[in-house]
């Protein structure tokens, strides 16, 4: 049994409709914050975690993620030629952080379905997914928060977060008890029953599942046998469902700050509180907000 996580999976076929015209012609993943990609949020997140491979699943007018993670010998040349030596160090360490493989998702069928995607070349092990969207900014980055749990429980792990009570309808939300496990202080659960986008009085908790998850191979299976659900999409709430009637999952309140940087306000959101702590840009930065005497 592999009680390490290897293999990341990262979903980036999409097709950001909320974040048009601006991804008319450019991946939504490739959106920047402050000057990095959100994708390249995610991809540092895993190497720091120790995972040595990032499958991508992408989809049509994803080329520019592929091309951002390769060598880029032109503009190398050109940054060295005009003495830009720092500034093509960084170029050059992108394309190193660690091994990625891509697998195209011909149709953008849903989350559930990007990751069946995956299957082959996850096999038969457990897995991480991160979603580019939740940028996440913690001492110790989530998805290794949850490879801790990962390796004591050997079990599924979704990150959760607590939510306003009038904001669940936009996520999973979760039914479940706190484990009794000193390590995580209160802040892992058991997980009893999942609800898709509930209304908040029908709510079973203000739990939130957010994009980080810990997959065992059996999810593929329950995958495959889930039938389209809202919007023609294979959710993977419905997969995790199923997962549920043969196998524990745990529920992780990670520490750290989430950002949805998917929607227009997490996004301007994560842009300022990222720019504030850089130390290249903070000071002035905050003077500039100060100035604006909102
Ligand atoms: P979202 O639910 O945010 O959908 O997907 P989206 O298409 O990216 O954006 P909107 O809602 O239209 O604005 C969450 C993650 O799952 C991936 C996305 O690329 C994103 O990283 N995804 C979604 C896929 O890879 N395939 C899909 O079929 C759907």
């Amino acid at each position: 049994m592999f009680t390490s996580i290897r293999k990341a999976v990262l979903p980036v076929a999409g097709l950001g409709t909320r974040f048009l015209p601006a991804t008319k012609a450019q991946p939504k993943e490739m959106l920047p914050i402050v000057d990095k990609p959100l994708v390249q949020y995610a991809v540092e997140e895993v190497a720091a975690s120790g995972i040595p491979l990032v499958i991508f699943v992408t989809g049509r007018g994803k080329d520019a993620i592929e091309d951002h993670f390769d060598v880029s010998f032109e503009l190398e040349r050109q940054l060295a030629g005009r003495g830009k030596e720092e500034l093509r160090r960084q170029i050059r360490s992108i394309s190193g952080l660690l091994q990625m493989t891509y697998v195209r998702q011909k149709h953008p069928l849903g989350l559930g379905h990007a990751i069946l995607t995956a299957r082959d070349l996850v096999g038969e092990e457990p897995f991480a997914v991160l979603l580019s969207d939740d940028v996440i900014d913690s001492r110790v980055p989530c998805i290794k928060q949850m490879m801790d749990v990962f390796e004591h429980y050997g079990r599924s792990v979704v990150a959760i977060q607590r939510v306003d009570r009038s904001a669940v309808s936009s996520y999973g939300v979760i039914k479940g008890h706190p484990v009794e496990d000193r390590a995580w202080h209160g802040r892992l659960f058991r997980i009893e029953d999942m609800v898709e986008k509930p209304e908040p009085r029908k709510a079973p908790s203000n739990l939130a599942i957010i994009g980080r998850y810990i997959l065992t191979p059996a999810i593929f299976d329950k995958l495959a046998q889930t039938r389209r659900g809202a919007g023609g999409e294979i959710q993977l709430t419905d997969g995790l469902h199923r997962l549920l009637e043969n196998e524990p999952i745990y529920g992780l309140i990670f520490e750290g700050k989430r950002y949805d940087a998917g929607d227009k306000l997490g996004f301007l959101q994560a842009t300022v509180e990222l720019a504030l702590k850089r130390p290249d840009l903070g000071k002035p930065f905050r003077q500039y907000l100060k100035s604006l005497k909102l």
